[in-house]
């Protein structure tokens, strides 16, 4: 028998900031249902001048350290498609905001929104040749489009951050899964570009092309049947989209598509992301995270992930979620991160949008905004500086 592998503490964290959509709505000039009913949006967390995907991700991942140490943690996956160098990793930035060991392995994974899944398929391959290992998987993105483009009103920003071992006290995962990839041109972003370019139509029809290409290998591949899922966790560019690419999934199959059945499956994997947006490589894991936190007791019941990254690989995969796993829950510590955020009015989210990274090497002081742990406290030579509050 093999040993099971899969997640044993998962911790979320997200900015300081949230932009209400009724104030974009008003600036969009269109009914606020167009983003409450029709992309499921309530909010967006957005970032203060002195947080980055480093400062959020340190504020997910210290909390499991803090719980369970740093023995055995050889491998520090982190996952971004918003990294802030395009050399050095940034789970190195990590070390000495959180005391990660030096006998670890540390690298950043890019494939948009996917990266987050391939660090924990990585995990897991590692975990099975040798189980006294543990593995610190980090997914951390915040999302940006063009100001007034159809993109913008799915911003947003979150870091999950999970612990991965053998004996895992939350999930366990199937040793098998779907894979899909494909050259496809939906969203992208150049070197040169801080903000996303994309085709949003192209995108969801990719999205749920790719889901069932990745469902299709996932069952040639032994998985298991439709019917038998608890919930579905989705990657949720914004919360409709799961819906959209469910009832797109059971309708192939030729299974019940009804409201009732496709919301039972999907509700509970959205909250979070309704107020948190996109939050590209961690969005499916927000959604484990709030379907954890809301669900009624899902011991012994398994559940599907569909993770999604334009360009782009899909990758469909299950686990059983473990019997005593709410002991290991952090819901309060969740809901605190999201009710805490500062409500942002619009010329100051404009700003913050279009501030542009300072590029001469010389000093820069960063503007103290933040009440989150860990801040970006300058930039100077070139470095960026962090430090803990
Ligand atoms: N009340 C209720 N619903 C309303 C409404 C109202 N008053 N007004 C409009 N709606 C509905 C529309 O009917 C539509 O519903 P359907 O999708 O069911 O048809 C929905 O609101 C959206 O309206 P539009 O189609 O007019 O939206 P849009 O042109 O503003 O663009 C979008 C939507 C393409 C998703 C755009 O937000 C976008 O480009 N987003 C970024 C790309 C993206 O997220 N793609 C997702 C797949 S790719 C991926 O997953 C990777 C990733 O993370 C980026």
């Amino acid at each position: 028998t093999t040993t099971p592998v899969g997640i044993h503490d998962l911790s979320f964290a997200t900015t300081h900031y949230a932009l209400d959509h009724a104030v974009l709505a008003e600036r969009f000039g269109v009914d606020p249902d167009k983003f409450h009913l029709g992309i499921g949006q309530d909010k967006m967390s957005v970032a203060a001048a002195d947080e980055d995907i480093v400062t959020i991700a340190a504020a997910a991942a210290k909390p499991i350290l803090d719980r369970h140490g740093v023995d055995n943690i050889r491998t520090v996956l982190l996952a971004t498609e918003s990294g802030v160098d395009q050399s050095k990793s940034a789970g190195l930035y990590l070390h000495p905001l959180i005391g990660l060991p030096n006998t670890a392995r540390v690298v950043e994974l890019k494939q948009a929104c996917y990266s987050g899944t391939a660090g924990l398929q990585f995990a897991a391959a590692l975990i099975a040749r040798d189980p006294s290992e543990r593995v610190l998987v980090i997914a951390t993105d915040i999302a940006k489009y063009e100001l007034d483009s159809p993109g913008e009103p799915t911003q947003g920003a979150a870091a999950v951050a999970m612990l991965v071992s053998a004996n895992p006290a939350i999930l366990q995962l199937d040793p098998y899964s779907g894979l899909y990839s494909a050259d496809v041109m939906d969203f992208w972003r150049p070197n040169y570009r801080t903000e996303a370019v994309v085709d949003g139509k192209t995108s969801v029809n990719a999205y749920q092309k790719a889901t069932q290409e990745a469902w299709t290998d996932y069952r040639r591949r032994g998985g298991r049947d439709l019917t038998e899922f608890a919930a579905f966790c989705y990657h949720q560019p914004f919360t409709k989209m799961a819906y959209k690419a469910h009832r797109h999934l059971m309708e192939s199959q030729s299974h019940t598509a009804d409201a009732a059945a496709i919301d039972a499956a999907i509700r509970d994997t959205t909250f979070y992301n309704r107020t948190v947006g996109n939050s590209y490589t961690a969005s499916v894991y927000l959604g484990l995270a709030s379907l954890l936190d809301h669900a009624d007791d899902l011991a012994g019941r398994p559940l599907a992930f569909i993770s999604y990254g334009s360009g782009s690989v899909a990758e469909f995969f299950s686990g059983t979620v473990r019997p005593g796993y709410r002991e290991h829950l952090r819901t309060e510590a969740n809901r605190a991160a999201i009710s805490s955020r500062e409500p942002l009015g619009y010329d100051r989210y404009r700003e913050l949008h279009e501030a542009q990274a300072p590029t001469d090497g010389m000093y820069h002081a960063t503007r103290a905004e933040t009440s989150r742990p860990f801040r970006l406290a300058e930039i100077s030579g070139h470095k960026r500086i962090y430090e803990a509050r």
